[in-house]
């Protein structure tokens, strides 16, 4: 068993190559959900008929936001865009490692609009090195960063000819994962990177093959119970010793705590009616 990664707390005291290691600071973009709404279902978890709360889903949002705040790590902004209601949902606009950015492109044409104004962000906050997609990505949606490779997924969304333009855009190996339950259509929804040694998944969203690789990259992984997954504690996000997780993922929460890991709760009910939490709420800037 190995100790949990040190690096998330002090990288220059452990020797270990940077894109190996956690880094203590993060560096996000999030996009408020001012126009949030569901008005169309391209997803399991979502149904137009059901009320949604927009105030509420501002105050959980914004909470969210001031946690990556307290924690030293920055968070840019992302104007929204009216009519496009998931635009809350940052993490799927883009894909970032060492500065450069992959663009998505999205499935459904209700999202379209997302790529062009994540694609505008980037060209104006000096980001020179962007390529557009050519195939069907979701961004981190599917494309999962854990350090020496990306886990990327496909089988709803991202076409998996995306996962060659994946690896040429940013040179890591690229390990393709089919997902194959339609209630984790993206697959931040089923793996969660906690450090550069540990992964929690949901075994349930993946075939035999994927579990295999799964098991094969990561020294260390938690399993997620199906409740865990459902209460979308996979989509939890970890700075290599805090990890945001959703509240009433119980069981996930508790394997994270006995691990030593800082654990911050937070609720996000109104999102999760567009199917999303908090890692879909962010997209993590690496530079
Ligand atoms: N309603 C959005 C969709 O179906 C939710 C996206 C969730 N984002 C994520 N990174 N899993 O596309």
């Amino acid at each position: 068993v190995f100790a949990r990664d040190p690096a998330g707390i002090a990288p220059e005291t452990t020797g270990r190559p940077p894109a190996l290691s956690g880094r203590p600071a993060r560096t996000y973009l999030m996009c408020p959900p001012a126009h949030f709404a569901v008005e169309y279902a391209i997803n399991p978890w979502m149904d137009p008929s059901t009320p949604i709360d927009r105030d509420r889903a501002m105050a959980e949002w914004e909470r969210l936001r001031a946690t990556y705040v307290s924690l030293g790590h920055t968070v840019h902004l992302l104007e929204p865009v009216e009519h496009l209601p998931d635009m809350v949902f940052a993490a799927n606009g883009a894909t970032v490692v060492g500065g450069m950015v992959m663009g998505a492109r999205f499935r459904h044409p209700e999202r379209d609009g997302e790529a062009e104004a994540h694609r505008r962000w980037f060209e104006s906050h000096g980001y020179p090195r962007y390529t557009p997609a050519v195939h069907v990505n979701e961004g981190e949606g599917d494309y999962v960063y854990a350090y020496r490779a990306i886990v990327a997924g496909h089988g709803f969304r991202t076409d998996p000819l995306a996962h060659n333009e994946l690896h040429d855009a940013f040179g890591l190996p690229v390990v393709s994962v089919a997902l194959v339950d339609p209630r984790f259509y993206h697959l931040d929804t089923a793996l969660c990177v906690i450090d550069s040694f540990t992964a929690a998944y949901y075994p349930g969203a993946f075939d035999d093959d994927g579990l295999l690789k799964i098991k094969t990259l990561f020294p260390e992984l938690i399993e997620a119970t199906e409740e865990d997954a459902l209460a979308f504690g996979l989509n939890a996000v970890s700075d290599g010793r805090h990890v945001v997780v959703p509240h009433d993922a119980v069981h996930l929460r508790a394997e994270l705590t006995q691990r030593d890991y800082d654990v911050i709760p937070v609720e996000m009910t109104e999102l999760r009616k567009a199917g999303g939490g908090p890692k879909c709420c962010t997209l993590e800037l690496r530079p």
